[in-house]
């Protein structure tokens, strides 16, 4: 079923794809750039101008969107028609605003949704006849038939197994812009890890929107849930160390809880947004959990997995919230104790209820809790650097460092680890972490 698009004759040569978003926005971004290496365009050297241009946008917040219309007055200013590169609009802005994108930046060729991006080479062969094309349609699992084979050289690489949400926060875009949850089939999962691991994969993550709510059927027909995945993903040689981002408390199963004490190569780290520490405001965002469901969780997750290391989103001045409920966020907080987490100023996005809700907060307000929060999770994630000093660990190679023969990689614990020495990117080398800094950790070999 793969498609085959002809070359193109004229038009760009040479490519660069701009991701903005989550790690799921990264991974359509290198299928684009895969679509478009078999259309005959390669990417453009860096430093140096790029014929086509694709933004991969994200929605999720305010400031993400507004930042493609600077960016395509930055790629089009001061040049003439002939010297400005060809524009594509992606992601989930071009989802929520189509349309609008067209009329509003009449440089923009092309404006193509997360589900219908297989359709880009098409698109790209009528905008060089100058033709602009709009397609957000969502055509629930079609894309990855026809995309190409994965060949992306690296160490490590995402793996979307599931997409789209039906939780509707009600603070949250995603439902709208990527459309109901949808899995992969366990089959074509195996069989993108496998040509993944060709091409030098050692670290898979496996990504969704809520990723745990994935399921499928194994080879043997068995119904099997996200630890089923893994358990099998672990089997295959090669690989050596496995991921899954991003959770929803709700979707939870105890086989992936026992997965983190029985399967090896599932590294010990959990990402698992609460939002917030107050069960009025999780009610009022529809998350359906409370703050102690959460916290018992995370609890059975260290109970299976002692050395754990756990993360989190959260979202300070959701309409309505008051000093007192803020301060349970603070305090849920204060009991996780997190290795890294990930803090936000809610943002109202139009078209989802709590926009139009009453007592939207002042951003001073929201500026300020915004501050303490992380002043929090600062403290905690410089404490979980500080307690592994003196470990021991392994440490996945993924880049040259700044000074030459410093290197740069990841610890089972999703820390950044550095360290001198011999080693070559790809390398899973033994390290002892023996100074801690806020935001990584010195090791040497
Ligand atoms: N599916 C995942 C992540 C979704 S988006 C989940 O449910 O956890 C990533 C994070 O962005 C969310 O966890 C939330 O903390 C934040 N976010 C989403 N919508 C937001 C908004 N309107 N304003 C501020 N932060 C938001
Ligand atoms: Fe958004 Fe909620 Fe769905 Fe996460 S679970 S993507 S926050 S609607
Ligand atoms: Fe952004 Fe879309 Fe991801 S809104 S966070 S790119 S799902």
């Amino acid at each position: 079923m793969k498609s085959q698009t002809p070359s193109l004759k004229t038009g760009p040569k040479t490519y660069r794809v701009k991701s903005f978003g989550c790690q799921m926005n990264v991974y359509d971004g290198e299928r684009m750039g895969e679509l478009l290496d078999e259309k005959g365009l390669s990417p453009a050297p860096d430093g140096e101008d790029a014929d086509l241009v694709v933004l991969n946008t994200c929605h999720i917040r305010e400031k993400a969107a507004e930042k493609i219309y600077s960016d395509i007055g930055r790629l089009t200013k001061g040049k003439t028609q002939k010297k400005a590169p060809m524009i594509a609009v992606a992601g989930c802005v071009a989802q929520a605003e189509g349309e609008e994108i067209m009329s509003r930046a009449p440089a923009v060729s092309m404006v193509v949704g997360p589900q219908a991006y297989h359709r880009l080479p098409d698109m790209l062969d009528k905008a060089v006849r100058g033709e602009r094309a709009t397609d957000t349609d969502m055509p629930a699992i079609a894309k990855f038939g026809a995309l190409p084979q994965r060949k992306r050289r690296s160490p490590t690489a995402f793996l979307t197994v599931q997409e789209g949400c039906d939780k509707f926060c009600t603070y949250c875009v995603v439902p709208y812009t990527r459309g109901a949850e949808i899995s992969r089939p366990f089959n074509d999962l195996i069989g993108e890890a496998r040509k993944l691991i060709e091409a030098g994969a050692r670290e898979i993550t496996l990504l969704g929107q809520n990723v745990n709510a994935w399921s499928g059927e194994d080879t043997k027909g068995h119904k099997v849930g996200l630890a089923g995945l893994i358990r099998a993903l672990a089997k295959l040689d090669g690989v050596e160390r496995i991921r899954y981002t991003t959770s929803h408390p709700n979707d939870m199963e105890d086989d992936l809880i026992a997965a983190h004490g029985e399967v090896e190569k599932l590294m010990p780290y959990l990402h698992l947004p609460v939002q917030s520490g107050n069960d009025r405001v999780l009610k009022a965002m529809n998350r359906a959990h409370t703050a102690e469901s959460y916290l018992k969780l995370l609890e059975r997750f260290r109970e299976a997995r002692p050395d754990i290391a756990l993360s989190g989103d959260f979202i300070v001045g959701f309409p309505g919230e008051t000093e007192a409920e803020f301060e349970d966020t603070l305090s849920l907080v204060d009991e996780v104790r997190y290795s890294q987490a990930f803090s936000f100023k809610y943002s109202p996005r139009p078209g989802t209820p709590a926009a139009t809700m009453d007592n939207q907060l002042p951003r001073d307000v929201m500026d300020d809790r915004l501050q303490r929060l992380q002043a929090r999770l600062n403290r905690d994630q410089m404490a979980f650097n500080k307690a592994i000093e003196g470990k021991s660990c392994s440490v996945l190679v993924e880049r040259k460092g700044k000074l030459a023969s410093q290197w740069l990689g990841k610890s089972p614990w999703l820390t950044s680890v550095w360290f001198e020495g011999d080693a070559q990117i790809g390398d899973l080398v033994e390290v002892k972490l023996v100074e801690a800094g806020p935001n990584s950790v010195r090791g040497v070999i």
